[in-house]
Parts: C-alpha cells; sequence; structure tokens
C-alpha cells in the first residue's frame, strides 16, 4: 500500500467587493495558478477542494465552490478547514471593502468623492492562528524586495511554506500563463528566483507539499 496522501483545500482567483449592485472592487487574478494545483493533486491521487472566486475558468471533473467575496472565501475557509490537512492560499484576497454596500445604484453626482474602505479578515493569519498539524502554504505576490517580503509573510502569518512571485511586469505574474517565483519553506533557505509556467509550478508545489505532509506523518 501506497503512503497516506494529504488531503488538500485550495483558494484560487480573485475576491470581488461590491459596492453597489452594479460596480466592485478587485484584481486581475485569473485563478489559474489555484485550478492547477487541484488538477495537480487530482491526478496524484490527493482529495482535494477549490474554493474559487469570480473567474472566467470551468473546474469540470474538480471539487469547486464558488465565491465572491473576502468574507465568502473566510466562511468556507472556516468551514472545511478541519476537515484538510493543507491548505493552500493561491486566492488574491482584496484586503479592504467598501465600508457599506448600497443596495441601489449609486448615483452620480457633480464632485468628487470619497469611499471608505474597511479591513477584510486575513484568512491566512488565521489559519496560522488556528493550524492544528496542518500544513499552510501561501503566495506572496511582491513587486519589490521579492524575496524579503515573502520571508516576513512566512513568519509572521505561521506558514509552512510561501511561494514568492514577482507581479507588476508584463510577461510573468497576475494574468500571465508564466510566473517568477521563490518557494521558501520554514526551515532552509529560500530557493533563487526562476521562472517556470504555472501548470509548472503546480507539479513543484504539490510534490513538496507531499513529501512534507509525509515526513511529519
Ligand atoms: N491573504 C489572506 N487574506 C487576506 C489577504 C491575503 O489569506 N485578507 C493570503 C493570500 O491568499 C496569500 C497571502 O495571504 O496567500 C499573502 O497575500 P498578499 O496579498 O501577498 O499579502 P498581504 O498579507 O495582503 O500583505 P500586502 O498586501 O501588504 O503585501
Amino acid at each position: 500500500m501506497g503512503r497516506k496522501l494529504p488531503k488538500i483545500l485550495i483558494t484560487a482567483g480573485p475576491t470581488r467587493e461590491y459596492l453597489d449592485p452594479t460596480r466592485f472592487m478587485s484584481n486581475p487574478s485569473s485563478g489559474k495558478m489555484g485550478l492547477y494545483l487541484a488538477e495537480e493533486a487530482k491526478r496524484r491521487g490527493c482529495d482535494s477542494l477549490l474554493i474559487l472566486g469570480p473567474s472566467q475558468l470551468t473546474t469540470e471533473g474538480i471539487k469547486t465552490i464558488r465565491i465572491v467575496s473576502a468574507r465568502d472565501l473566510f466562511e468556507n475557509v472556516k468551514k472545511y478547514f478541519k476537515q484538510y490537512d493543507v491548505l493552500i492560499m493561491a486566492a488574491a484576497v482584496s484586503d479592504y471593502r467598501p465600508i457599506k454596500y448600497l443596495k441601489t445604484k449609486m448615483k452620480k453626482e457633480k464632485k468628487s468623492k470619497w469611499i471608505k474602505l474597511v479591513l477584510n479578515p486575513d484568512i491566512l493569519s488565521w489559519a496560522g492562528r488556528n493550524k492544528k498539524g496542518h500544513l499552510l502554504v501561501g503566495f506572496a505576490a511582491e513587486t519589490n524586495d521579492v524575496i524579503r517580503n515573502a520571508q516576513k509573510k512566512l513568519k509572521k502569518k505561521n506558514l509552512d511554506m510561501i511561494v514568492a512571485n514577482q507581479v507588476g511586469m508584463d510577461h510573468v505574474g497576475f494574468n500571465a500563463t508564466d510566473i517568477q517565483y521563490s518557494i521558501i519553506e520554514t526551515e532552509g533557505e529560500a530557493l533563487p528566483m526562476s521562472q517556470t509556467s504555472k501548470r509548472g509550478l503546480s507539479k513543484i508545489i504539490i510534490e513538496k507539499v507531499i513529501k512534507k505532509y509525509q515526513l511529519w506523518k
């Protein structure tokens, strides 16, 4: 019999923070990285669940829950966290949301407008505080000081692994096929930055996650 495989919970895509029924704040995340992770987890025989924000992707054959806002995502992560061994947060969660949701469309006025934003929950930090034998994997999308900023997040959020990735350049990052990345684990040095496809990176991450989980068990 093979060794036990981890159950993997994966979040992906952007979140949308609605201001009124016609407008929202969001980001250009495609959800591809998370979908590829879920596909790779399945290919390796792991039971997994993908929680996906608004995205054009179809996820046939992958157990998926669709969410809209950061708060929806948080509710679902809290709901399923206990049933899984690993949480991979590939979602690009909106850090803020408009303080108030207006049920009817906001009308234009002849002056500029301030919209007050409030902080959304930090889902990964919550998981870091509540983990019980879980393996936590975060992503750090950075425009500068990529590795140093990712190392800070790894510590601050009590993670086991973080995938630092470069954003803010046209050919890599958010909506691109390729990604410039480094993987940093709690123990050990950061790997030097290298470039690969998101598909390729999903294989590297799932392989590392399975190995780490099996070492722990
Ligand atoms: N994350 C989260 N909840 C949030 C914001 C981020 O769980 N409200 C997760 C992301 O899914 C990612 C990691 O935390 O795995 C780092 O996200 P990132 O946006 O890079 O960092 P932030 O903590 O939001 O910090 P900053 O925006 O200041 O860089």
